[in-house]
């Protein structure tokens, strides 16, 4: 009887009542908060991530710049008819090191998460310039100026900011970003270091001029390398060896 009787003490005081909510929501953010930071499931350790080399990172800068995300998704969801179309669903591992990530919220069209190696180079160029020339009925506006001369006279200081918001970036590599970023879009260069420096990185001309390093050459480097990190034919969810 007596607590009922409090309750109903509690219940006709409004700051008692606000008080008694505000706890009762604070434990329960707790309990569901609190074991992610020490959970090393959080985030798996998947092989294959890295970080992006100097020109993928210009390239991604480019996405933003142009609000490619208005359009489109950097997620697969895990549902059947997600993973049938665009491939293995996304995991949280495969974009720890975007700032900001580029999941988006709108799909005008389809999901990139994936598309790397989907299309050729030349493909990309001509579709970014005007996607009708590719894709008929494509309403995707088209992005012509992007074949302007890459201005990477600050490739420096982004990469060592994002080494200070904890991506693995070594000094070496910031050291070598400008040299690493033009060894990326020359096809006659010895790519050996930067190939030790970012595994798997696609090397070559991306614009269809070798001579000159474009906005173009950043932003498909950068679309080429999407979702093909990690290896999923050696991938198992339920498998403790993905994790270093
Ligand atoms: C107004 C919405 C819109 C914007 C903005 C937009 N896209 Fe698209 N994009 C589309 C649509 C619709 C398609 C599907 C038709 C096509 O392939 O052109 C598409 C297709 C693509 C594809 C082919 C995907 C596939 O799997 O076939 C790529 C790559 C792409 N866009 C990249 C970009 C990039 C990079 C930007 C920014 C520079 C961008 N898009 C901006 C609407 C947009």
């Amino acid at each position: 009887m007596s607590l009922v009787k409090n309750h109903e003490k509690m219940e006709t005081n409004v700051l008692f009542l606000v008080l008694g909510i505000f706890v009762t929501v604070i434990i329960g953010g707790l309990v569901e908060v609190v074991p992610l930071f020490s959970i090393e499931s959080t985030i798996e350790k998947v092989q294959g991530v890295r970080p992006y080399t100097p020109l993928e990172q210009m390239g991604r800068d480019i996405y933003v710049r142009e609000g490619c995300y208005n359009c489109h998704s950097q997620m697969i969801r895990p549902f059947r008819d997600e993973v049938e179309r665009y491939g293995h669903y996304s995991l949280a591992a495969e974009s720890q090191y975007d700032h900001p990530f580029q999941w988006a919220s709108k799909r005008t069209g389809p999901d990139l998460a994936r598309v790397g190696g989907k299309y050729s180079n030349d493909w990309h160029r001509r579709h970014l310039i005007n996607p009708r020339d590719v894709v008929r009925e494509s309403i995707m506006p088209g992005y012509p100026h992007l074949m302007r001369e890459l201005s990477f006279a600050d490739i420096g200081p982004r990469i060592k900011t994002l080494s200070v918001v904890g991506v693995p970036y070594t000094p070496e590599a910031q050291a070598a970003a400008a040299d690493d970023l033009k060894n990326q879009a020359d096809p006659a260069a010895d790519h050996t270091a930067l190939l030790a420096r970012y595994p798997k990185a696609v090397v070559g001309d991306f614009d269809g001029h070798p001579e000159k390093i474009t906005e173009m050459d950043a932003l498909v480097a950068y679309l080429q390398v999407l979702g093909t990190m990690v290896d999923f034919t050696e991938f198992d969810p339920k498998s403790a060896r993905n994790f270093r």
